[in-house]
């Protein structure tokens, strides 16, 4: 995604043991805790047994998107109208790896790759309504999951990356409450069919973003700008993710869910009372705004007041006794790491409620905050470089992120489920095709050794994923903006490993930054 979408997502107990997972994670094999070291120079070790992987999502990679009986998504319908995608791509083929997974997954292999984090297609699984699954849709994620562990690899699952099946959006989509339901009854389906090949499962990919672009902005489908449905959505999903942790346990005992959210750390932008005040909001908005529901059955504190919690609460539609299915004492906790923000107090800004409007925060001209309860504004600095995408490469953040979660949370075990940057390098003919993507290692380099310098000081870190295997479809800048540890040629779809692909292998194998 670029800045703008990154920035708009702003608003205002280790698990059972993994079946099939390659060389079983052991904190005995982390060093003990030690005081911070600064970081700069190379070299950080990871522990034995840290698991190194890539990320992908159905609808950035599959294609086949109407093939086996898959229903449509709000992705297919919102690509397949005009304007609203760059260049007017579409996911309709993407990266082709519903029949070119063979080939990926061999790709994860030779990179020494120990953790595939994918995500299953609700359409394919549930084509047109609730009720029976689709087998075709079933028998292609299990030939896949075969795959997989064939390779040496753990599945990780994703439950939602955001394609929704349109009929869920017909009958009002996330801010219709009955979808908790919808929701954890297809959680329970995959866990059942697909629980003896699966044993990690994360109900949703950032669900702060995918509520917000969906139905507070509708920069992304179904491309609603509403603060009530939008308000309305948080709370489906935060239902949601109570409900399939007790589905997908049900179904299958060996099971162990956590999460995949988005996160990136605050910093006030002064030392002033109320822009810390302004940031501790920001951080319970945007960061633990699940977690917090899931882990301790309530929101965390990111209002201004009561009374403004109340009124949001009111939007939300929290019922007495929700706390008891908010609750879900995940297993393990995940997040992804891209960049940071700045934050400032935005409550002397005059807005009442009733003014909200669909503009955004940005960096540039609208200093109010995001909405009238949380009122801080947040910014994507540029102090730091730049990546393509326009995000500023911010190291230092993965371990204030990392050591803040651990110390709010009592230590979980934590899996960074995304990290990656996006750059355009491309083959070079005069090095015989090869992809010198220097910037993306510097990248890498930069955050892991911040990452490893958390696990020193003792965060319970056992996975990292980059993102992302593949280059691939970048929501609504279609093929604009590459991402990926492998180029992927669109015309013929041939892969070529970038250099950042060889260096990561390298990492994978000797658990060593080099
Ligand atoms: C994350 C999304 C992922 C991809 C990357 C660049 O926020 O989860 O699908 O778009 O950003």
């Amino acid at each position: 995604m670029n800045r703008r979408n990154f920035l708009a997502g702003t608003l205002g107990a280790a698990g059972a043991s993994l079946i099939g997972a390659p060389d079983a994670f052991s904190f005995a094999s982390l060093p003990a805790p030690s005081p911070s070291s600064p970081a700069g120079s190379y070299g950080a070790q990871f522990p034995d047994g840290f698991l190194w992987g890539m990320a992908t999502a159905s609808y950035q990679v599959e294609g086949a998107w109407n093939e086996d009986g898959k229903g449509e998504s709000i992705w297919d319908r919102w690509a397949h109208t005009q304007g609203h995608i760059k260049g007017g791509d579409t996911g309709d083929e993407a990266c082709d790896h519903y029949h070119r997974y063979a080939e990926d997954i061999a790709i994860l292999k030779q990179l020494n790759q120990k953790s595939y984090r994918f995500s299953i297609s609700w359409p394919r699984i549930q084509p047109a309504g609730p009720g029976a699954p689709n087998q075709r849709g079933l028998d292609h994620y299990k030939r896949v999951m075969d795959a997989v562990h064939e390779a040496g690899i753990r599945p990780f699952c994703t439950l939602y990356h955001w394609d929704l099946p349109q009929w869920c959006e017909d009958k009002g989509g996330w801010p219709n409450r009955d979808m908790a339901g919808w929701f954890a009854d297809y959680a329970g389906i995959v866990a059942k069919e697909l629980g003896d090949r699966i044993t990690v499962y994360a109900a949703f990919n950032m669900p702060w973003a995918f509520t917000y672009y969906g139905y507070g902005i509708g920069i992304h489908p179904p491309g609603r700008a509403k603060l009530g449905d939008f308000f309305k959505a948080l709370h489906t999903v935060a239902l949601a993710q109570g409900e399939s942790f007790r589905s997908i346990k049900a179904a299958s005992t060996h099971a162990t869910v956590g999460s995949a959210y988005s996160m990136a750390p605050g910093y006030p932008k002064t030392d002033s009372e109320a822009d810390r005040a302004a940031t501790a909001r920001y951080h319970a908005m945007n960061n633990t705004f699940f977690l917090n529901a899931a882990l301790k059955g309530e929101y965390p504190n990111a209002f201004v007041d009561s009374s403004a919690r109340d009124q949001a609460f009111t939007l939300m539609g929290v019922r007495a006794g929700d706390d008891k299915l908010l609750r879900a004492p995940l297993d393990w906790v995940g997040f992804h790491y891209y960049t940071r923000r700045v934050v400032s107090d935005a409550s002397g800004t005059k807005r009442a409620a009733q003014q909200y409007g669909t503009e955004t925060e940005s960096d540039t001209g609208n200093v109010n905050g995001r909405d009238p309860f949380t009122r801080f504004h947040a910014v994507m600095p540029t102090e730091g470089p730049l990546t393509h995408a326009g995000l500023e490469i911010y190291p230092r953040g993965m371990y204030d992120l990392v050591t803040q979660i651990s110390r709010e949370y009592g230590q979980p075990v934590i899996e960074i489920t995304e990290c990656g940057c996006c750059y355009m390098d491309g083959p070079y003919e005069k090095e015989g095709g090869r992809i010198p993507d220097p910037r993306r290692i510097e990248f890498f380099r930069g955050v892991l050794t911040e990452l490893a310098r958390a696990i020193q000081d003792g965060a319970r870190v056992r996975a990292f994923h980059a993102w992302s295997l593949l280059d691939n479809f970048e929501w609504t800048d279609g093929y604009s903006q590459r991402y990926g540890l492998t180029w992927v040629d669109y015309r013929d779809q041939k892969r070529t490993v970038k250099d950042s692909g060889r260096w990561y292998a390298e990492l994978a194998a000797t658990n060593r930054v080099s």
